[in-house]
């Protein structure tokens, strides 16, 4: 089986970049399994319908970040286990929505987990569970629980922390995969426990940007400190980043590893 994962989709030029890019990718590659980290809305949380319209352009499962408790519209599915969006596992007990969900493929379920890393900026609470353990939790909680694949997301800003859960996890589930940089590392590869590992996956959204952000609104930011609001770069070339991963599905493991840029313009 081929898992597709990608990383940040930034707002409207990422969803336009996934429509116009996905499923020819699906096609050429012969992907069977889309994962996609959401922040599908304006670059901040997402909306129902936006993550309806990645579902319906192939995406199978939405992984979550600092921005998916940012809108209560999507509360409704971070609770419902049949909609395949999760939120970080590791926020408080209570909080809304489920760190995990088994989602459903042609080839079996595949269990979907995600984390926030515990450095990852002003809008972390400070009682984030350590991810280590959460994810430990989990795994022991779902044992028993059939699956031919189990993706784990790691959205953090720590290279270390992203490098690290990699090795943690090795031999024990399928992939894990960093993101939140929006920035690809080009260290993928299949650790030696049969792991599927790259530090960060970078991003989809405009790639003549501040990570997705106009650029001389962050330079303005930097040169004078004002708090000026964020505002999405729609203009110039677009670009996917991802990893294609081969699923053992009867070991649950990896056998390789591939990292996809691809550029389109709008
Ligand atoms: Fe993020």
């Amino acid at each position: 089986m081929k898992l597709l994962y990608l990383g940040d989709i930034m707002g409207r030029p990422g969803r336009e970049t996934v429509q116009q890019l996905l499923p020819g990718l699906i096609a050429e590659q012969g992907i069977d399994v889309v994962v996609a980290q959401e922040k599908t809305s304006h670059g901040k949380g997402l909306l129902p319908t936006h993550a309806q319209a990645m579902l319906d352009t192939g995406v199978t499962a939405l992984t979550g970040g600092d921005w998916t408790l940012h809108r209560p519209e999507i509360y409704p599915w971070l609770e419902d286990p049949a909609k395949p969006l999760v939120r970080p596992a590791n926020y408080p007990a209570g909080t809304t929505g489920r760190g995990y969900k088994f989602v459903d493929t042609p080839f079996g379920k595949v269990l979907v987990i995600s984390l926030l890393g515990q450095t990852v900026g002003y809008r972390q609470p400070e009682n984030l569970d350590n991810p280590l353990v959460t994810v430990d939790a989990i795994l022991e909680d779902t044992k028993n629980q059939a699956r031919i694949a189990t993706v784990v997301n790691l959205h953090g800003d720590y290279s270390s922390e992203k490098y690290v859960i990699g090795q943690y996890l090795d031999g024990r589930v399928t992939a894990v995969i960093g993101d939140h940089w929006h920035i690809p590392t080009a260290d993928a590869r299949v650790l030696p426990l049969g792991t599927a590992h790259i530090t960060d996956v970078g991003m989809v959204g405009s790639r003549d940007s501040c990570l997705g952000i106009k650029t001389d609104i962050i330079t303005r930011r930097w040169l004078s400190g004002d708090r000026s609001r964020n505002e999405l770069e729609t203009d110039g070339t677009r670009q996917l980043c991802g990893v294609i991963i081969t699923v053992d599905t009867k070991s649950g493991l990896a056998t390789a590893i591939e990292q996809v840029i691809q550029l389109v313009s709008p």
